[in-house]
């Protein structure tokens, strides 16, 4: 097969279209993926980062449906990272005219990953322009978002920007413009994109946003998903809400249970948070709904409960005890979330335990490391089945979490 779709008379996608990807490195791909690259025909040729390893046939396939291979001048490399530089041995073999165009730091990080001893390369510097004919590419180094090889580039003659990763989502479809596919979908997905892969870089974004701010725009086109055309006001008002960790007044109720006492408490905390929210919607008929969120992490992803967390205000996070400590599924998340740096949030640790102690313990210790403001009744905690006063407080911290949830989305409103 071969596949190609026109952004403009002489750019096209050539990527790859991935529909059964569900793990892209952990991150829970349930709508699939694409590994988007683009061909650029002018008097030079250039073709803007690759695909994944395994999809390299069908890229030189899809570049070779458009010029001969021994035309392409330049295969520019925007990001070291795999899903677009896995192909670029292959295009580099497959083109022996090419030359690849990149920052210094990339090559460095290509020079880690491939052997580039024979590859002829073109060092870019920021804010350097590379002339294609009658149209050209500025290229634009945005460190740590999310590498620290990370660059974009513009191509002002038609306004469109190359932006790798920014803007991304994980989704497979054969619509490939924004105004093809419904908008909530789609901006639910760039943020998870968000939340999973840049999120723990939002001040480097916020500094991206602003350069990207002074672009004339009309295309968006990033190395994942749909291209931006039709609605590149609403990801550019999104994105900086996200990267300043906006709060949303929201709510989660996070935990892993044993025998069901630590998920009798949770049920009580969303509860409780719950006839909060409801009081809050009568006071405040004009106000956003409160959103509170019940979720198992046994049985949701970890994509999906930090895609949820980006911009709740108040979590609670609960463990039944096992071996003196919490439970492996609890532990992963707050080490994911550790990781992605989300801006604080109040919280709650909870949890029950038998003969040892330790689950509820552990947690609360992990949100002091993440100077998370915990509750004072933190760590909430049953001794085996939690009796009516302990229901009794997981209710009342539901609706202190509620409160406190309020109040931050009322002071970055
Ligand atoms: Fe899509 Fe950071 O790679």
């Amino acid at each position: 097969m071969k596949l190609t779709f026109e952004l403009r008379p002489g750019i096209d996608q050539v990527g790859y279209v991935d529909y059964n990807v569900r793990d892209f490195h952990s991150y829970d791909t349930r709508l699939g993926a694409t590994y988007n690259a683009y061909l650029v025909r002018d008097e030079k040729v250039a073709l803007i980062d690759t695909v994944k390893a395994p999809f390299a046939e069908q890229l030189k396939r899809n570049v070779a449906a458009l010029v001969a291979l021994d035309s392409v001048d330049y295969l520019v490399c925007l990001h070291a990272e795999m899903d677009h530089s896995g192909a670029l041995p292959e295009m580099v073999r497959a083109c022996p005219n090419a030359v690849v165009v990149c920052n210094a730091k990339c090559r460095e990080a290509l020079a880690g990953f491939y052997d580039v001893s024979d590859w002829k390369f073109q060092i870019v510097n920021s804010n350097e322009t590379l002339s294609l004919g009658k149209r050209s590419l500025t290229f634009v180094n945005v460190p740590m978002v999310h590498w620290p090889e990370s660059t974009v580039c513009y191509m002002p003659e038609e306004k469109i920007l190359f932006s790798n990763d920014a803007f991304g989502q994980h989704i497979a479809t054969s619509n490939r413009f924004d105004d093809e596919c419904d908008l909530p979908k789609l901006l639910e997905e760039a943020k998870s994109y968000y939340a999973n892969i840049v999120a723990p870089y939002g001040r480097q974004t916020l500094k991206v946003l602003d350069v990207v701010g002074t672009l004339e725009l009309e295309l968006i086109a990033p190395a994942h998903g749909v291209i931006w055309r039709s609605h590149i006001k609403e990801i550019l008002d999104e994105y900086p809400k996200w990267a300043s960790g906006q709060y949303a007044p929201k709510v989660l109720v996070i935990y892993d249970t044993m025998w069901q006492s630590t998920e009798l408490m949770a049920e009580e905390i969303y509860a409780g948070a719950v006839e909060f929210g409801q009081t809050l919607a009568k006071e405040n008929p004009n106000e956003p709904r409160l959103d509170v969120h019940l979720m198992h992490a046994r049985k949701t992803t970890l994509t999906r409960m930090a895609a949820e967390a980006l911009d709740a205000a108040a979590i609670a996070f609960g463990s039944a005890t096992l071996n003196a400590n919490l439970m492996p599924r609890m532990a992963a998340v707050l080490a994911y979330f550790q990781g992605l740096k989300f801006r604080e949030k109040t919280a709650l640790a909870f949890g029950s335990f038998g003969w040892g102690v330790g689950g509820p313990e552990a947690i609360h210790k992990t949100l002091e490391t993440l100077k998370y403001p915990v509750l004072d009744l933190s760590p909430l905690k049953a001794k085996q089945r939690p009796d009516a006063t302990t229901l009794d407080a997981c209710r009342n911290a539901g609706a202190a979490l509620a409160k406190a949830a309020w109040e931050r989305y009322l002071g970055d409103k």
